[in-house]
């Protein structure tokens, strides 16, 4: 394994990977915890890839809503009086008023966007963008029996690289956009993650036939907005299912997403823990609003009285090649029906084909073999979201998303970030406070009187 005697003189508390919701949702739970005093700060500092604050900029598309309540915001969950609630905001941008007249708990994601990035904003001092973070590994110190830093390296967009010391790193780099085997994105083959930068960058004439390929809430959203942004195009849907399943919102179902849910996954039997899976998936993965669904059934259905059909959707259908050449795209489709293959001539084809998950390995490089992973070859996670290490690290690793198979379905969204980030912060203080009684008071006994 790579380790390096070469110490960097900027040593945080904590450096977070990314700054999306869920690690500016801990720039404000570090800020707010009552530990962290002017005398005595918990130091933090994120660094971001983007050259300015963005979340899901590419899929902003006009009308969509958010899929959670407003009251799960960065905050209030963890903190009802945070400065920084979607309550606060509304109050600072002079529409609570009317945000209350609305009488609707989903705002659009645009000014959901227009809420982080004002949350964002207050907080940019202890942000660096346009930086990512290329690799973490420990640093031997002498004499240290285990490492109690870590070094963090990060590339500026020209290039140049600087390396920064923390205790510990919150990795929090998102989702992996996921395309089917073989098939590469280009000027005219696209992942949703893609979407509106790639659209904008073509002559809207240009596009006579395109079509979208999956059966999740991306997918639906992007057909809708070809339909409405391409009058003239045809518009084809590839879905594998029958039709679009609607994304189980109601009551008892959305506790899954719950806070004390995170407890009956992360402690409960590998029955209890399946079960999550098999019955409530359809919170969240390849469903779509009904609103949409029903937007999109209007659609057809109003195409067939006038005559004129221009939307077509291909149910039962996968894609299983694609050939390029210059602007012509072939897309191979075949029919479980029949299991017959045709092929579909279209000026752009958007795969929205979901995401995996993030994965730490890539950033940890060699260092990754100091962490546990369980029989099916996953990392293990501590309750408090730090990698169980197989060496007893006194630095620590925390994860942000990546943890569906431990903490449950909220893992990779939005809905319990205000609670996960005050429990990784509570964390990291917790083991701030214990490492600092030790060293006044280097006796077994001074660690039970934390
Ligand atoms: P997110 O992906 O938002 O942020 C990760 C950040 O890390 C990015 O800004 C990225 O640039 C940066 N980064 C990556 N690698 C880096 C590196 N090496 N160095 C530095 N920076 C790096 N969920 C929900 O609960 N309700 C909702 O309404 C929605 N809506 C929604 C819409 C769309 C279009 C998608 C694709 C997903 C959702 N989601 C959602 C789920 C989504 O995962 C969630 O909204 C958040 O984006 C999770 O926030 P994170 O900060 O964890 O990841
Ligand atoms: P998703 O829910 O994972 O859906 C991916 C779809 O692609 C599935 O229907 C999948 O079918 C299909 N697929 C994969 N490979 C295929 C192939 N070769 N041929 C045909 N179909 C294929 O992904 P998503 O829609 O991007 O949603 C991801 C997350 O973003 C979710 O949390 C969602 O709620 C969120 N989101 C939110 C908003 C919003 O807030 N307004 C908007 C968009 C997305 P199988 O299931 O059969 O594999």
């Amino acid at each position: 394994m790579e380790t390096t005697g070469r110490r960097s003189e900027e040593v945080y508390d904590v450096v977070g990977i990314g700054f999306g919701p869920s690690n500016l949702s801990l720039a404000i739970a570090l800020e707010e915890h009552g530990a962290s005093t002017p005398q005595h700060p918990v130091t933090a500092h994120f660094f971001e890839r983007q050259p300015a604050f963005g979340w899901h900029r590419n899929m902003l598309l006009p009308s969509t809503t958010m899929q959670i309540s407003f009251l799960k915001d960065l905050a209030t969950y963890r903190n009802p009086l945070s400065r920084y609630s979607f309550v606060s905001y509304l109050h600072a941008s002079n529409r609570l008023v009317q945000f209350v007249n609305n009488q609707d708990f989903f705002p659009t994601r645009q000014e959901f966007h227009q809420y982080l990035e004002w949350a964002a904003a207050a907080l940019g001092d202890r942000v660096t963008y346009g930086a990512e973070v290329t690799s973490i590994r420990p640093v031997a110190e002498a004499g240290a029996a285990k490492s109690e830093l870590l070094e963090i390296e990060v590339r500026a967009g020209d290039g140049s690289t600087r390396v920064v010391a923390a205790r510990n790193v919150v990795i929090s780099t998102g989702l992996v956009p996921r395309m089917p085997d073989g098939v590469r994105s280009d000027e005219r083959v696209w992942h949703s993650s893609e979407f509106l930068g790639k659209f904008n960058a073509q002559d809207p004439k240009d596009l006579k036939s395109v079509a979208v390929v999956g059966a999740g809430q991306s997918a639906a959203e992007i057909v809708r907005f070809f339909h409405d942004a391409l009058p003239h195009a045809q518009v084809s849907a590839v879905v594998p299912s029958y039709g679009y399943a609607i994304a189980d919102d109601t009551p008892f179902a959305n506790q899954v997403f719950d806070p004390g849910a995170v407890d009956d996954h992360y402690f409960g039997t590998e029955q209890a823990r399946d079960a999550f899976w098999r019955y409530h998936r359809n919170t969240n993965y390849s469903v779509v609003d009904s609103d949409v669904i029903r937007d999109l059934y209007r659609r057809t259905y109003d195409e067939r009285v006038r005559g004129g059909e221009r939307l077509h959707f291909r149910s039962l259908t996968r894609v299983t090649d694609v050939k390029r050449a210059g602007s012509e795209t072939r897309v191979s489709l075949r029919s479980l029906l029949d299991d017959r293959t045709e092929e579909l001539a279209v000026d752009a084809l958007v795969f929205a084909t979901g995401y995996d998950n993030l994965d730490p390995a890539r950033l940890l490089g060699d260092f990754d073999g100091h962490f546990l992973r369980d029989a099916a070859g996953r990392h293990q996670v501590e309750r408090d979201y730090r990698l169980l290490s197989a060496s007893g690290l006194d630095s620590g690793v925390y994860l942000q998303g990546g943890t569906e198979h431990t903490h449950g379905l909220s893992s990779a969204l939005l809905s319990n970030i205000a609670v996960r980030s005050g429990e990784i912060a509570d964390s990291i203080v917790l083991r701030r406070t214990e490492r600092e009684l030790n060293r006044a008071c280097p006796v077994p006994s001074a660690r039970s009187a934390v």
